[in-house]
């Protein structure tokens, strides 16, 4: 049968990219403010032992870098989001105030819990020094800048978060052969990233509710552009550093990095799609609706919870595998 033009499918628009019009108003995300999931605080705390194996993801460098590059940075770029949506919390309406409230309250434990992780790398031989002399450096250079500036690039920072945390949630396999007790931690991570994904941008669409949709626009663009470039270039040398410690030369470093965050299956090409969504006119967070992703998050952490309890194999979260296991070091 025919298609008319009235039912043809949409074969070419991915799901991020379904509403190109530009007139879309960005109050109609598709998980209305009414139907997100609330964002509470776990007070999850980190187990402060030692690293079972230095490469603790599958014992393959590389992917240990990204992860351990990630962590070495969080204590203070936390903090940082943290300061930037304090001049906010009474300059919002009341509902949006209370998330913003339990936004600063669940990345104060991100802050303070990774710090429980960094002091696991210290003690595995690490020294994570100049990864934390970079994001001060990043820190320090908005310390005079205006509460906007700062709320836009954490807003902008809030989005990568989320779609690495979304990410981590939806291929399970990023976190395959990881011991219970790293994998908990990440996990919770993941969860109240996504969690609050919309709460930073909500912010930034009040304090800017008065601007031209022309230079709204232009602006969260420009900025992203440029967090994007310090996040993928201070990410990849904070990588690079790691593995120099552990003896590799910077070349095999970068080839390697590179073929496991973007060949097939990995983290950076997987996001590449939720990033470029940003530049959707009227783009809002949840538009992506990731309810399912953090039932099964909230589900994985039951089951090591209930695993530690003594509850058995059974009950333990069994990782999703979609591809075969990930090996980024020859
Ligand atoms: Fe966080
Ligand atoms: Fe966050």
């Amino acid at each position: 049968m025919a298609l008319t033009s009235s039912v043809k499918p949409n074969f070419i628009a991915p799901v991020y990219f379904g509403r190109m019009d530009a007139t879309q108003p960005s109050s109609l995300p598709a998980v209305p403010a009414d139907a997100r999931p609330s964002i509470v605080a776990r007070g999850f705390r980190a187990n402060q032992g030692a690293l079972s194996q230095r490469h603790w993801v599958r014992n393959d460098p590389c992917f240990t870098a990204f992860f351990n590059a990630l962590s070495a940075v969080f204590p203070h770029g936390e903090t940082f989001m943290i300061k930037s949506l304090m001049p906010w919390v009474d300059r919002v309406p009341a509902g949006l105030k209370a998330q913003v409230e339990a936004f600063i309250e669940q990345e104060a434990g991100h802050a303070r819990e990774h710090g429980a992780m960094n002091k696991a790398l210290v003690g595995a031989g690490y020294d994570i020094e100049p990864l934390d002399r970079k994001i001060r450096g990043f820190v320090a250079f908005f310390q005079d800048a205006s509460d906007m500036v700062k709320l836009t690039a954490t807003m902008c920072i809030e989005h990568f978060t989320a779609i690495i945390a979304a990410e981590l949630l939806e291929n399970r396999y990023h976190l395959d052969g990881v011991e219970d007790e790293m994998r908990e931690l990440w996990l919770w991570h993941a969860v109240e990233e996504v969690e609050h994904k919309g709460v930073a941008y909500d912010v930034w669409k009040h304090a800017t509710k008065d601007w031209n949709p022309v230079k709204r626009y232009l602006w969260r663009s420009f900025f992203m552009l440029a967090v994007t470039t310090s996040f993928f270039i201070n990410r990849s040398l904070g990588q690079i550093e790691l593995l120099r410690q552990d003896g590799y030369g910077p070349l095999w470093s970068l080839k390697n990095i590179m073929q496991a965050g973007f060949g097939s299956g990995g983290i950076g090409r997987n996001v590449l799609g939720p990033w470029a969504a940003f530049f959707r006119p009227g783009f809002h967070p949840w538009d992506k609706d990731d309810r399912l992703l953090l039932a099964g998050g909230e589900a994985d952490l039951a089951g090591i919870a209930a695993k530690r309890a003594g509850y058995g194999k059974a009950l333990a979260a069994e990782p999703q595998t979609n591809i075969g296991p990930m090996t980024a070091a020859a």
